[in-house]
Order: C-alpha cells, then sequence, then structure tokens
C-alpha cells in the first residue's frame, strides 16, 4: 500500500527521487535491561523490537537498501532476522551511535540520503517516517531530526532549536551534558533521523568520544553540521508514543502494552468483539475476521488467524493456528501449530499440539490431547483421548479414554482409522496400525492388529460372572489373623 506509492521508492512514471539508504542501529548490548538476550532480540507484541523496526523499513525501502549495524551477539541477531532480506554492517566494538554510522560508511556512500532508525524505537510508523522525509527534502536540510514532547524527557537528548518557532536546530545535548537552564527543554532526541549523506560523510570523522557519555555520539553530528554552516532541522512526531524507546524492562513492559492495545483496537475496528481487551494478549501479526468473540484472558500469539463468527472463550491460548469460521473454542484450551476447520468444537481443556488438523464440524472434547492428527470432518473424540501420529476418518468416533500408543520407545508410528469407525471407549491402539472404514472396537480393547472394514474387533478377557459369590465370601470362615 504505503509501499506502491512512496516517495521513497523508484517507479517508471516519475523522475527518479533521491536515493535512501536506511541504517538500523542495533549493536548495542543493552545494558540497562539487565538481560543475557542481545536488546533488540527483546521482544514486544511478540516480536523481536529489531524485527519491528525493519518492518517499518521496509515500508519506506527495498531490503537490499536497509542495513542493520550489528555487534554485540551479531551471529544470534542476523539469523533472527536474516528472511527479511536486508543486509548487514558489522560494528565489532560498540563506541557510540556515531561509531555505529561511521562503521556504516562504505556501504551508505552510494546513496545521497540516509535514513537512521534505532534497533530498540520499535513502534514507529511508516506513515511518520514519510512525512519526516517530505520534511527533509522540503527544507533541504543536511540532516533532519524526528522529535518529541513526552511526559516526561528524563534520560532523552533535548533538541536545542535555534528560536522555538524555528524549524532550525542548534544541537542536540544528551543528558548526562544538559546545562541546569537545559533540564527544562521538552523537546526530546527519538534516534530518527535522515541526512543528506555528503555532509555526513564529510564530517563523520570528526566525531569524538570526549564528552560526558564517553562514547563517540551521533547526536553531535548536529553542531557539528551546524558549525560546517549546514542546515539542521527537526520536526515532531504526530504521536509520542510511536518514537519512545525501551531501555529498560519497565519501558518494554510499557512498549509491549501500547501495542497490544493497539492491535486490540485495530481488531474491534474491524468488528471483532473483545470483552475486557486489557486482559488479552493479542501478537501483533494475528488476524481475526468480524463477528468473532473473543473473551477476557485469551492469548492469541504469532501468526494466528482466526476465521468469522467464532467464539474464543476465556483462558485459551492459541500459538501460530489458522482457525475458519464458526469454531467454538470452550475455556482453557491450547492450540499450537495446528489447523481446525469451519464449525468445530474444541475443549474446554483441549490441547492441540503441532501438526494438528480439525476438519469441519469435528468434536475435540475436554482432556482430549492431539499430536500429528489429522481429524476428518464430524470426527468425534469428545473426552479424555491421546490421537498421536494418526488420521481419523470422516463421521469416526472415538470413544472416552482411547490411547494411540504410537511410540514403542525408540520410533513412533501412525494410527489410521477410516470413515465412519466406532471406537469403543478406553481402547488401546497400539501403533503401527489401521481401522479400515466402518469397523467396531469393543470398549476396553487393546488392538494390535489391523481391523477390515465392517469387522467388530474385540480385544480383552472374557468377563467371568460368578453368581451368589458375595454371599458364599461372607459365610465362609475368615482366615486367622497373625
Ligand atoms: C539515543 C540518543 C538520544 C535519544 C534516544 C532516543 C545517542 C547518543 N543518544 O540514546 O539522544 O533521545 O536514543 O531513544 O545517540 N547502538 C549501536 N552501537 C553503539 C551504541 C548503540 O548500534 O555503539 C544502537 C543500540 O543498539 C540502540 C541504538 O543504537 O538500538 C540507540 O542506542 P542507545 O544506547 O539505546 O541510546 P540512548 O541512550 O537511548
Ligand atoms: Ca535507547
Amino acid at each position: 500500500m504505503i509501499l506502491n506509492r512512496s516517495p521513497f521508492m523508484e517507479t517508471s512514471e516519475m523522475k527518479s527521487p533521491p536515493t535512501l539508504a536506511v541504517v538500523i542501529m542495533a549493536a548495542g548490548k543493552g545494558t540497562r535491561l539487565k538481560s543475557r538476550r542481545p536488546k533488540v532480540l527483546h521482544e514486544i507484541g511478540g516480536k523481536p523490537l529489531l524485527a519491528h523496526v525493519i518492518a517499518a523499513a521496509t515500508q519506506v525501502a527495498k531490503p537490499r537498501d536497509i542495513y542493520a549495524v550489528v555487534g554485540h551477539q551479531a551471529d544470534q541477531v542476523k539469523s533472527a532476522v536474516a528472511s527479511t532480506g536486508i543486509r548487514f554492517v558489522s560494528q565489532p566494538e560498540q563506541r557510540g551511535t556515531g561509531h555505529a554510522i561511521q562503521c556504516a560508511r562504505q556501504a551508505i556512500a552510494p546513496y545521497e540520503n540516509v535514513l537512521v532508525l534505532s534497533g530498540d524505537v520499535p513502534l514507529i510508523r511508516p506513515e511518520t517516517l514519510e512525512t519526516l522525509w517530505q520534511f527533509h527534502l522540503a527544507q533541504q536540510a543536511a540532516m533532519t531530526i524526528l522529535t518529541a514532547v513526552p511526559t516526561d524527557p528524563a534520560g532523552y537528548g533535548r533538541i536545542v532549536r535555534k528560536s522555538p518557532d524555528s524549524p532550525e536546530v542548534e544541537a542536540i545535548i544528551e543528558q548526562k551534558s544538559l546545562t541546569p537552564d537545559q533540564l527544562n527543554v521538552p523537546e526530546v532526541n527519538s534516534g530518527i533521523y535522515v541526512f543528506r549523506t555528503a555532509p555526513l560523510l564529510a564530517n563523520l570523522h570528526q566525531l569524538h568520544d570526549r564528552n560526558a557519555n564517553n562514547e563517540i555520539i551521533l547526536t553531535d553530528m548536529a553542531g557539528l553540521l551546524v558549525a560546517s554552516d549546514e542546515r539542521v532541522v527537526a520536526i515532531q512526531a504526530a504521536e509520542t508514543g510511536e518514537v519512545l524507546g525501551a531501555n529498560t524492562l519497565a519501558e518494554l513492559a510499557a512498549l509491549d502494552a501500547t501495542l497490544r492495545a493497539a492491535t486490540a483496537g485495530r481488531l474491534m475496528a474491524s468488528g471483532v468483539t473483545i470483552f475486557r481487551p486489557e486482559t488479552c494478549v493479542i501478537d501483533a501479526d494475528v488476524t481475526v475476521e468480524p463477528d468473532t468473540v473473543i473473551e477476557p484472558f485469551v492469548q492469541l500469539l504469532g501468526q494466528t488467524r482466526i476465521g468469522a463468527e467464532c467464539l474464543i472463550r476465556s483462558y485459551s491460548v492459541i500459538e501460530n493456528c489458522t482457525l475458519g469460521n464458526n469454531v467454538l473454542l470452550r475455556q482453557s484450551s491450547i492450540l499450537t501449530d495446528s489447523i481446525v476447520a469451519d464449525g468445530a468444537k474444541i475443549g474446554p481443556f483441549a490441547h492441540l499440539r503441532p501438526g494438528s488438523d480439525i476438519g469441519q464440524d469435528a468434536h475435540v472434547g475436554n482432556f482430549v490431547e492431539t499430536k500429528k492428527a489429522k481429524l476428518g470432518a464430524g470426527a468425534k473424540a469428545n473426552h479424555l483421548t491421546y490421537l498421536g501420529d494418526a488420521e481419523v476418518g470422516e463421521g469416526t468416533n472415538i470413544g472416552a479414554g482411547v490411547i494411540t500408543c504410537n511410540y514403542d520407545g525408540v520410533n513412533k508410528h501412525m494410527t489410521r482409522i477410516g470413515k465412519g469407525v466406532f471406537v469403543g471407549s478406553d481402547s488401546t491402539l497400539v501403533a503401527p496400525l489401521t481401522l479400515e472404514d466402518g469397523s467396531y472396537i469393543g470398549a476396553g480393547s487393546c488392538i494390535t492388529k489391523s481391523v477390515p472394514a465392517g469387522a467388530l474387533a474385540v480385544g480383552r478377557s472374557r468377563q467371568i460372572t460368578k453368581e451368589g459369590w458375595a454371599a458364599s465370601r461372607k459365610s465362609s470362615p475368615k482366615p486367622k489373623q497373625s
């Protein structure tokens, strides 16, 4: 959408716009998180911070023009986002944000402009990047800074404008270098900028670490450019929330809450009912069709897709699943990497493990666990059952307490159950095994051999009934107590 009309993109009909590289600074350790995981791989809305930033960047540039600067645990960071097709620049020692851009010098040299993003500012919207870019072009600036006025500016770099109403900026002052007067400056640096590449590269070597941060900081570039008579301007983001960074776990939790509230809001606006949305955990990429109802305390995670007119009852957790229309998911069901077709009824307390494929109008009831199990249309497994490495045909009924014994201690084996089969309660089906169409299994059977179509198989010891046994027991002499 935005991609097609973006001024960042070249199209054959229009005059080529100035070329643009995107650099995402993602090499830092994230010391303030006090975590072993690199900061940019911490997640909000179920996705790493860096993945959110890349998603915004790919709306304004092609992946091959996007460079992530990686350093701390670079291999882990690269492999987490390799599938996006972006490129990487190495910053082996993290000496500051200015040093990160120095490391990207060669990569950005061929482009006329550079959009710099921070890997820890994940809520940035492509629309805002586009506004920033337009402003940069209109202002013919060497550096254009995206800013915000948050309720608490503490910790952020502050924007010192030439005068309050001027778009022009004098300098960015980091928290540690603020004079007492500057402590009151409300406008902060988002860590997102567009540079004209030529003046950036001409001044890049001048950045140094002789400052209160003891780091080579990119924010010093504003003052450097002004000193070289270059134009540095700032534009405020429309929404403060989208430029907030995550330096601590508390800030990360706040961004996660903002993103999830926005996701729930988007779904509700599209016709999904969510009761008590603040109690639900819905990942950023989840889709739900209209007229589906989501009860409190539901988790919809990963790449989950839910159709229309479903009812997802409380305490269910659905991860990377596709549900059709009219699915009823009763309370406390856990579904992972599975498919559920239209009209199926699942739960309460059902556990669909990876590879479960539940057919149209099928029933999977309470305390039923499935794994790599395909249930045909209308098949039922309503109570206390384990179906692993199994196929269950259309209209087949699996009685209470049926177990597929799919594992012999070394290998897994398949259980194939045809259409219209009746498996009596408490039967154990020792795989590999086939129960052909229309066969019957007597309750309590242990079935070890395949059963032909239409046959009855009973695999249990015969019942013995001793009439009058209870009375004769009572009258028989009691054994002596020792
Ligand atoms: C930075 C800005 C600050 C701004 C804030 C907005 C600087 C010096 N300060 O501060 O003005 O208000 O962002 O969120 O830039 N990184 C590297 N290599 C390094 C150091 C950092 O790639 O050597 C990356 C980090 O991984 C991070 C980003 O750059 O994604 C920003 O670094 P961070 O240390 O979080 O900067 P802030 O202190 O938040
Ligand atoms: Ca930061």
